[in-house]
């Protein structure tokens, strides 16, 4: 009955496991969530008021494809001052989450049988997003170069259909961040090759150590190759009101607004001035934010360092850890995933949820998230440390 395409998506890991928490929450067992992709802060205070003032003055009717010119303006000049981009609010395509914004202008940019180049770890909606508008996604192995990308190693994957390259920055989940210089041998090697780069910057305000760059600061060739996508779930907290951008050249952007036009117009008017309200008044709120995932995270990554044979990457962005975990398959009898098994055993035996690395393209290792308060992030990964160390010992 459903269509062809359907059939080729795999559904998502993380809503499943998501599914699997709740149900043991709702069992009452004392669970502990590492598994969350979302900030446990709320929206700043001003740009709620800003939401409420916005349905009083029954702001509330339809408006502009391309998203409102006020949150435009305020995007522009965010670009200018955070990012020392110059952009006109042509350039700029308001959408219903990040995720609308990447989906749009997969179907403005590709061809059926297109070749996308996903690097692993990638974000897990990404390889299925791609297969959606009838396109290929290509796998970069970066298990050899510090699993982050460089142009000697894209070499070896680009051929005549390859039209897009995926770039996360900083990475979910790999915690990694690209430095100016890497961004610059990466985009001037796309820029060479005729390859659009789809530069995912949506953690770029939760980065601990490198200054960030955003891949269009680079230069003007770099900038016109480049479809940049960012919103307010992350740095912002403001998941459920779904509301995140794409940047581009003017003949992309009036593509992606095409596409979004008829799709679903814009996203809510209320969320999009609560938005405008985010960057125009609030622009500290997500160093606050970070100040604290920097706490957790080195809390985190004081115990992981004493459970024993484990690795990791060593996080300087986004809220996540990625561990290798591949030191202890000789430990454990499973079928199948080996990452799925051990985090169903997490689950099951230790009570904390975490998500397995296949979901990411990569099966030695899982991702927790410190989302979460640092007491809750002890105690799991206390538990954790427990669990690995009943099973090796
Ligand atoms: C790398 C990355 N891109 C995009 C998104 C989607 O964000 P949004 O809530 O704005 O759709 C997420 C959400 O987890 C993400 O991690």
């Amino acid at each position: 009955m459903v269509s062809d395409r359907i059939h080729t998506v795999t559904p998502s890991y993380t809503i499943n496991i998501s599914m699997k928490v709740s149900e043991m929450k709702q069992q009452g067992k004392n669970l502990i969530d590492l598994s969350i992709g979302e900030p446990d802060f709320n929206i700043p205070e001003i740009s709620k008021k800003e939401a409420i003032k916005a349905l009083n003055h029954n702001k509330t009717k339809y408006d502009k494809v391309q998203g409102l010119l006020e949150l435009r303006k305020a995007i522009v000049k965010k670009l200018k001052n955070e990012n020392n981009l110059s952009y006109k609010v042509e350039n700029i395509v308001v959408s219903n989450g990040a995720k609308q914004a990447i989906s749009n202008t997969l179907m403005a940019l590709l061809n059926p049988g297109d070749e996308v180049l996903v690097p692993k770890p990638y974000w897990v909606s990404y390889p299925e997003m791609i297969k959606l508008v009838g396109s290929i996604p290509v796998f970069v192995d970066t298990s050899r170069t510090g699993y982050k990308i460089t142009s000697e190693l894209l070499k070896s994957y680009v051929t005549p259909r390859t039209k897009i390259l995926f770039l996360t920055n900083p990475s979910n989940p790999s915690g990694l961040v690209y430095s100016y210089e890497q961004l610059m041998e990466i985009g001037s090697f796309c820029v060479e090759n005729n390859i659009y780069i789809l530069s995912d910057e949506i953690y770029e305000r939760i980065c601990f150590n490198e200054i960030f760059t955003s891949m269009a600061s680079i230069s003007n060739a770099i900038k016109d190759k480049t479809i940049t996508i960012n919103g307010f779930s992350k740095s912002f907290a403001m998941t459920g009101l779904r509301i995140g951008y794409s940047i581009s050249n003017t003949e992309i952007a009036k593509a992606i607004s095409t596409v979004q036009g008829h799709f679903t117009s814009h996203p809510s008017t209320i969320s999009q001035w609560a938005a405008a309200a985010s960057l125009n008044e609030c622009s500290n709120a997500p160093d606050i934010m970070k100040k604290e995932y920097k706490k957790r995270r080195d809390t985190a990554v004081s115990i992981l360092n004493t459970i024993p044979q484990l690795k990791y990457l060593y996080p300087e962005g986004a809220f996540y850890i990625f561990m290798d975990i591949s030191a202890y398959k000789k430990n454990m009898k499973y079928q199948g995933s080996f990452s799925s098994a051990f985090c169903n055993n997490l689950l099951n035996k230790a009570l904390i949820a975490a998500v397995p690395g296949i979901a990411f393209g990569m099966d030695d290792f899982i991702r927790i998230s410190y989302a979460c308060s640092e007491k809750v992030l002890s105690e799991g990964l206390n538990r954790m440390s427990a669990y690995i160390r009943s099973l090796i010992e």
